[in-house]
């Protein structure tokens, strides 16, 4: 199978490109972190992206104000890297249509919950965990999946559970299914690079 070049869409502090980036750095696996995007010019996943010398760019309604324009950057910079799979980590925006045509349908996302439940508009950060507990859940998780056009509705292609315990907040909970998410991504792409799960 061929090398998977990731391109890395991100808005905030992007530990879970780290998590994935820091696997692949160590090598032994026929994929490479080549691209990092983000809508949010002081974000973390920036800087990461320069600490680990991964051509990084700023790309937003500031920067191109026009949808074509915007698509059309992001779009340049994807060919230029020849990016055949796009990674979603923390990204606020909903992808254009036309990106995930341009890899084949080719884009993950991670979400902080276990998908059916827990997704769609709305459904995002402290939002997510606030809902399960609410809900009386003793579980949750952390889902990866495909992104179509409807939020959170494409395949899902790896789960990892943890428990909801007694006296959560919406903040230890987000803590402990982060952790989850920082073990699941990069299992996740590791199997998609090894063929183990096919998309
Ligand atoms: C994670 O909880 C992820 O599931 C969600 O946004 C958060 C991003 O965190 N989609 P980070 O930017 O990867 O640190």
């Amino acid at each position: 199978m061929a090398e998977l070049k990731i391109a890395f869409f991100a808005s905030h502090g992007g530990s879970n490109m780290q998590a994935v980036t820091d696997k692949l750095t160590r090598g032994g696996l026929p994929a490479k972190a080549s691209l990092v995007i983000s809508n949010n010019s002081g974000s973390g996943a920036l800087e990461r992206a320069k600490n680990e010398g991964i051509p990084a760019y700023h790309i937003s309604s500031a920067t191109h104000s026009g949808r074509i324009e915007f698509v059309s950057a992001i779009i340049e910079l994807l060919e230029k890297h020849e990016i055949n799979l796009v990674a979603l980590a923390g990204y606020m925006k909903k992808l254009p249509d036309e990106v995930i045509d341009f890899v084949n349908g080719k884009v993950l996302n991670i979400h902080p919950a276990l998908l059916p439940k827990f997704g769609g508009k709305g459904m995002y950060g402290i939002n997510v965990h606030k809902a399960v507990i609410e809900a009386g859940e003793n579980e949750s998780g952390a889902t990866v999946h495909l992104v179509n056009s409807v939020y959170d509705e494409g395949r899902i292609l790896a789960q990892k559970k943890v428990p909801v315990l007694p006296g959560d907040t919406p903040e230890s909970l987000a803590a402990r299914v982060l952790i989850a998410e920082h073990e699941l991504y990069p299992e996740t792409i590791e199997k998609i690079a090894l063929g183990e799960i096919v998309i």
